[in-house]
C-alpha cells in the first residue's frame, strides 16, 4: 500500500486503464497522459466506477515536453509507467515513421523530461515481439533482442535500446541517482476487468484475434479466418501465450515494488508460459457464449510464426509474480465485456 503518485502515460488505452485501476486500488496516486488517439476518456470515467478514485487526466501528447514539464512541476512523480504507444502491426508496416516518431520519439521526449527533473524510475511496455524469430517456441529475456519483423516491433526494440543506454552511462558516470528502468516484455494480453466495464476496444475490424473473435461471438462480423492450419503445432493452428490483462498489470505493480532494492535495466517477459492454439481458443469462445463461432481456414498470415510462449520464471523468481488467471477466466471475462459493451465505449 502505497499513496506514491504514479505517471501513467496512455493510461486510458486497454492495459493502461486497467494499471490505473490496480494501482489505485493498491492506493497509489494517478496521473494519466493521453492524447486519445486509440482511446476513449470515458474508459477513465469507467475507472472511476469501479475504484471510487478518481485518476488525475491530462489529454496532451507524450511527445510535447512543456506538458511532460507542467506534470512534473504540478505533481511529485515517484516513477512513470509508459504505455503510451501505437500498436497496430499492419500499419507501422505502412506508416514506418509514425511508429518511429511516436514510440520511440515520445519515448524519446519523455526519458529527456524525466532526467530533467530527476523522475529516474520507468517501467515501459516492450512485446515479445522484440525477439524477432528465435529458433526455439519458448522466449527467455537471455535471448538476443534482434531482428522484429516489422518497424512496431523495431520502435519497441529501439525505445529497449535507448532505457538501456540511459541506465548505463549513468553506471559508467557512477551517478548517485541513477536510472531504473524495467522493460516488460508482453505476451499476448486479452481479456478484461471482471465487472464488465472496461476492455479492449479496437477501432475498426480488429487485427488480433481475441476482439476478432469476440465481435464474432456478438454478431458484430460474421466469421473468423484462421490463418493457416498447417503449421507443426498441435492442430496446426498458430500456438499463442495469452496473458490475462489484469495478472499482466499486476506484474506492473509488482515491477513498481522492485525499483527499491534495483538499480541499472532489467527486462523481464510477462507471459503465463503455456499457449493454447487458434482452434482451442474458439472451443473455449463456443463454450462460453453458448454460441457458435463461425470460421474458415485461410491462408497463413505472412509475418507469422508457428507458436511461442513465454519463460516467465525470471519474473516470478525476481518479481515474485506470475499469472493466476486461467483460459476460462480470459475468456468470460472478454465476453462480459464484449457483450456488455458490443460497440465498446461508444454509447451502445
Ligand atoms: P492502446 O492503444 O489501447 O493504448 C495505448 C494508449 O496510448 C492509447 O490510449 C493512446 O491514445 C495512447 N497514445 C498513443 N500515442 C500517444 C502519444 N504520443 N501521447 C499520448 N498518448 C498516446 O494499447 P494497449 O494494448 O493498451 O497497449 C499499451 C502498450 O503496451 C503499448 O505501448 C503497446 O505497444 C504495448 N503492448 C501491447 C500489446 C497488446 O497486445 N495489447 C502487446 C505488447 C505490447
Ligand atoms: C500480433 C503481432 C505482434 C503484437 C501482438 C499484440 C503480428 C504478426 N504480430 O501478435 O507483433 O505484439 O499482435 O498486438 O501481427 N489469427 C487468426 N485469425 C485472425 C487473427 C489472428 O487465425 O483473424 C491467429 C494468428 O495467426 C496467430 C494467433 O491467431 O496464430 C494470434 O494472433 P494475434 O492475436 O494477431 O497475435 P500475434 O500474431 O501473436
Amino acid at each position: 500500500m502505497s499513496d506514491k503518485c504514479i505517471l501513467v502515460t496512455g493510461g486510458a488505452g486497454y492495459i493502461g486503464s486497467h494499471a490505473c485501476i490496480e494501482l489505485l486500488q493498491a492506493n497509489y496516486r494517478v496521473v494519466v497522459l493521453d492524447n486519445l488517439s486509440n482511446s476513449k476518456a470515458e474508459s477513465l470515467a469507467r475507472v472511476e466506477k469501479i475504484t471510487g478514485k478518481v485518476p488525475v487526466f491530462i489529454q496532451g501528447d507524450v511527445r510535447d515536453s512543456q506538458v511532460l514539464s507542467d506534470i512534473f512541476t504540478q505533481y511529485d512523480i515517484y516513477a512513470v509507467m509508459h504505455f503510451a504507444g501505437l500498436k497496430a502491426v499492419g500499419e507501422s508496416c505502412l506508416l514506418p515513421t509514425k511508429y518511429y516518431q511516436n514510440n520511440v520519439g515520445g519515448t524519446l521526449v519523455l526519458v529527456e523530461v524525466m532526467a530533467k527533473f530527476g523522475v529516474k524510475k520507468i517501467i515501459f511496455s516492450s512485446s515479445a515481439t522484440v525477439y524477432g524469430e528465435p529458433d526455439t517456441v519458448k522466449y527467455t529475456e537471455t535471448l538476443p533482442v534482434y531482428g522484429a519483423t516489422n518497424p512496431y516491433g523495431k520502435s519497441k526494440a529501439m525505445s529497449e535500446d535507448i532505457l538501456k543506454d540511459l541506465a548505463a552511462a549513468d553506471v559508467l558516470a557512477n551517478d548517485k541517482m541513477p536510472w531504473k528502468v524495467i522493460l516488460l516484455r508482453y505476451f499476448n494480453p486479452i481479456g478484461a476487468h471482471i465487472s464488465g466495464l472496461i476492455g479492449e476496444d479496437p477501432n475498426g475490424t480488429p487485427n488480433n484475434l481475441i476482439p476478432y473473435v469476440s465481435q464474432v461471438a456478438v454478431g458484430k462480423l460474421e466469421r473468423l479466418s484462421v490463418f493457416g492450419d498447417d503449421y507443426p503445432t498441435i492442430d496446426g493452428t498458430g500456438v499463442r501465450d495469452y496473458i490475462h490483462v489484469v495478472d499482466l498489470v499486476k506484474g506492473h505493480l509488482a515491477a513498481l515494488q522492485s525499483f527499491e532494492g534495483m538499480s541499472g535495466c532489467k527486462a523481464y517477459n510477462l507471459g503465463a508460459g503455456k499457449g493454447y492454439s487458434v482452434l482451442q481458443i474458439i472451443a473455449a469462445f463456443e463454450r462460453h457464449t453458448d454460441n457458435k463461432i463461425p470460421y474458415q481456414i485461410v491462408a497463413r498470415r505472412i509475418g507469422d510464426i508457428a507458436e511461442n510462449y513465454a519463460d516467465p520464471s525470471l519474473a516470478l523468481r525476481e518479481l515474485n509474480w506470475q499469472t493466476e488467471k486461467n483460459l476460462d477466466d480470459m475468456v468470460s471475462d472478454t465476453w462480459r465485456w464484449q457483450s456488455q459493451n458490443p460497440n465498446g465505449y461508444e454509447v451502445n
